[in-house]
């Protein structure tokens, strides 16, 4: 990108500033590291070459590493034209995406880059994408590796590229208004204007901080610039089939951030139920035991499916508000209420309402389904609030959602 020299923040010529692109602000490029001493020195060096002494720029390290890299940044910053600030983190709550949101907090410029401490993100686009953003006047500039320009050169191995392309669509699938413009949701290399990013509504979750903040914070105006994801610099890739787990759990966390869209997971696993329900009646009738007691037993085994299902996709950052034996108790209590309350309403609505006995059974399927999601959000998963849960360690049950 050319750019004249003007200092930042000076005015110009008003007739010339329009035919050029406005001059960017300040950027704060926020790296988060975990173990990347080897190459913590080629970055800072790579940067220093890129960023024009015009761009004022500060790097701002999140680092959660158990090696040395720590010490490698203060003794590499010495030669550094600019600030390099470390901010490492005793705990490394929600993963990287945790604590690139940490320093996008500390970060006190006009703009943002996140980038990878391992060189795949190229140094030499930062002022770009800061120029483009400010061109476009835009709140997000994403680098992708999916528009015409971009590739993903250095994505080791076609199980990583098939995973990559298939995370891709799943998330653009599920997020369809959202991501629109963004073709790459995944990358890990962007620009935010600082007066459009909205920290406090971010819950991170691992790896794909991007895809957080496009949902969450929704900047109005995302452009994109395309980049050729490099090849790792040194070092190996921190990423694990656990990060995978973590990031469909993001995915679902954001997806069921509304009451509806809970509402109708909630229906999806429940009606998943079905199989174990059938399966353990199969088994059941099959070693002998009469229907009746076969059927309550199998209900047992699908509610069983349901509250594991729920608890670890629905509901899993709301568990500790009571103890696992209080929330078991609760949903199997709600979950066979239903059975027993469905009949008892059905001959209400066609005896006391005149209701032909289908339309009966739909509408106190429906009712009795919308009153058990309410009962199960309200009854065992609601926070309660400034609670110390009893017994239990140091942890006390958060105040607030
Ligand atoms: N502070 C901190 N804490 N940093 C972390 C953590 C963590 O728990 N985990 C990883 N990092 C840092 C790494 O040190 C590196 O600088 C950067 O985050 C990316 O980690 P890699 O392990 O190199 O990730 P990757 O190459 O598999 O994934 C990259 O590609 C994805 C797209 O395919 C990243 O750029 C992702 O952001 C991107 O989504
Ligand atoms: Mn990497």
């Amino acid at each position: 990108m050319s750019h004249e020299s003007t200092v930042p923040g000076e005015l110009g010529d008003p007739a010339v500033r329009a035919a050029e692109p406005p001059e960017p602000g300040a950027v704060t490029i926020v790296v988060p590291t975990f173990n990347e001493s080897g190459n913590i020195r080629e970055l800072l060096h790579r940067i220093t070459e890129s960023v024009p002494s015009r761009l004022p720029c500060e790097v701002v390290f999140v680092d959660d590493s158990a090696d040395d890299t720590p010490e490698v940044i203060f003794r590499e910053a010495q030669d550094c034209p600019f600030p390099v600030t470390v901010l490492h983190r005793e705990e490394p709550v929600g993963g990287l995406g945790g604590a690139v949101v940490e320093g996008m907090k500390a970060a006190g410029s006009d703009w943002i880059v996140v980038m990878d401490g391992d060189l795949q993100h190229p140094p030499s686009l930062v002022p770009e994408l800061v120029a483009t953003g400010e061109r476009a006047n835009a709140g997000l500039v994403v680098a992708s590796r999916y528009i015409k320009g971009g590739s993903r050169a250095g994505l080791a191995g076609g199980y990583r590229i098939a995973v990559s392309r298939g995370a891709t669509w799943l998330t653009k699938t599920l997020f369809p208004r959202r991501l629109r413009g963004i073709s790459d949701p995944m990358s890990g290399f962007f620009a935010i204007r600082r007066s459009a990013l909205t920290a406090e509504v971010l819950q991170p979750l691992g790896y794909k901080i991007l895809l957080e903040l496009a949902v969450r914070s929704r900047p109005r105006e995302v452009t994109e610039v395309p980049f050729v994801f490099q090849e790792r610099f040194a070092g190996q890739s921190k990423s694990t089939a656990q990060e995978g787990m973590r990031f469909l759990r993001h995915l679902v966390g954001l997806r069921t951030a509304s009451a509806l869209a809970r509402m109708v997971a909630f229906g999806l696993i429940g009606a998943s139920g079905f199989v174990p329900n059938l399966v353990g009646l199969w088994a059941l009738t099959k070693l002998g035991l009469h229907y009746v007691p076969a059927e309550i037993l199998a209900n047992q085994l699908g509610v069983a499916w349901n509250f594991l299902l729920i608890e670890q996709l629905l509901f899993r950052e709301r568990r500790r508000h009571r103890r696992w034996w209080d929330r078991v108790g609760r949903f199997a209590l709600l979950a066979n209420a239903d059975l027993v309350l469905r009949i008892p309403l059905i001959a209400l609505l066609v005896d006391r309402f005149g209701m032909g006995a289908l339309p009966a059974t739909a509408l106190a399927l429906v009712l009795t389904f919308v009153l058990r999601f309410v009962g199960t959000e309200a009854l065992v998963y609601l926070p309660r609030r400034g609670r110390v849960r009893p017994g239990g360690g140091s942890r006390t049950a958060r105040g607030t959602m």
